[in-house]
């Protein structure tokens, strides 16, 4: 790493520029009404090869495209336009640990909460022992929050938009104050829906279940890749409606997400889950998760992208 994260270089207007430079009008429609749409990408350095892999690209930027969508954002970029800007602030910094790439669309300018544009981006690598307390413990003490999962016919948690971790952040704090780690939403319905920053898995006699897509959840990329996971390695999965009780009593339960990887749940409201252990299938979910996304699986190569020349 060249520069220390306060003076690290951020992609910003199609420039690389140091992060002090990178100002945002006060006014602008981002900083008055939280206006901007987002992707935690994450990205593996491997030791051996000297290389830095960012871990499927293309389902991040089609989330992100679909988030700018919803929220009817007048986005000019392509594809290629958010790797390349990713690919430069990643190199411009020198990077060669692990990150979490913040690449985030925004609508700047002097408009209000009803402006399409101008649309901008940043791009912002941060190292990840520099990301929230939660996504870097080896295992989780949880709550139930007390507050509902934003759902489909208010705010749709499908948009991974600034606004929405207001939410998340509610749960967050009661946690937080509560002595845990962090904590689960039930949705509207008072099934389980998923942690604040990530998805909910629980295991059952031998069987892994998880909320379906439309019951207010981001449609996360780890999620889908838990699944491609568990159903390689011949572990059932289950996409369903989940009760509350049924996690104090599951054999194991986990929250995953770009940042935090795959982490157990150590308990929950105080009731013990038994989900750390090397024969844990939530040990063999992660480790097969990590060898993808430093580029070991053949199968899987495609969804690893090579920063470095
Ligand atoms: C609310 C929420 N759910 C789930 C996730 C996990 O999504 P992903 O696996 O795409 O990082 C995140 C993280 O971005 C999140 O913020």
């Amino acid at each position: 790493m060249k520069y220390d994260v306060e003076n690290r270089r951020v992609w910003y207007k199609g420039e690389i520029v140091e992060v002090k430079e990178a100002k945002v009008n006060i006014l602008a429609p981002t900083a008055q009404f939280g206006l901007n749409v987002f992707e935690g990408i994450p990205c593996y350095w491997e030791e051996n090869e000297k290389q830095m892999y960012a871990f499927r690209l293309e389902d991040h930027y089609g989330r992100l495209l679909r988030s700018a969508k919803l929220m009817q954002m007048d986005c000019r970029y392509t594809k290629d336009n958010f790797k390349e800007a990713l690919i430069a602030a990643i190199r411009a910094n020198e990077y060669c640990e692990n990150l979490s790439v913040r690449q985030t669309l925004f609508v700047d300018g002097s408009g209000s909460w009803g402006s399409e544009g101008p649309v901008e981006m940043i791009v912002a690598p941060i190292p990840r022992k520099k990301t929230s307390a939660e996504y870097n413990k080896s295992g989780l003490h949880c709550c139930f929050t007390s507050w509902r999962r934003i759902s489909d016919d208010t705010f749709s948690p499908r948009i991974k938009c600034g606004a929405n971790y207001i939410n998340s952040r509610m749960g967050q704090r009661e946690a937080l104050r509560n002595g845990y780690d962090t904590c689960i939403f039930l949705n509207k319905d008072g099934k389980v829906a998923e942690g604040p920053g990530s998805c909910f898995f629980m295991v059952r006699n031998g069987m892994v279940h998880t909320p379906q897509l439309t019951e207010s959840v981001l449609e996360s990329i780890t999620r889908d890749t838990v699944i491609k996971i568990a159903e390689d390695l011949g572990i059932p999965v289950i996409e369903r409606a989940i009760d509350r009780t049924e996690v104090y009593t599951c054999d194991e339960a986990f929250l995953c997400g770009s940042a935090m990887e795959i982490t157990p749940i150590l308990s929950i409201d105080k009731y013990i889950i038994g989900g750390k252990g090397t024969n844990s299938i939530t040990e063999k979910l992660h480790t097969a998760y990590l060898a993808m996304a430093y580029g070991k699986v053949s199968k899987y190569r495609h969804w690893v992208t090579p920063i470095y020349e």
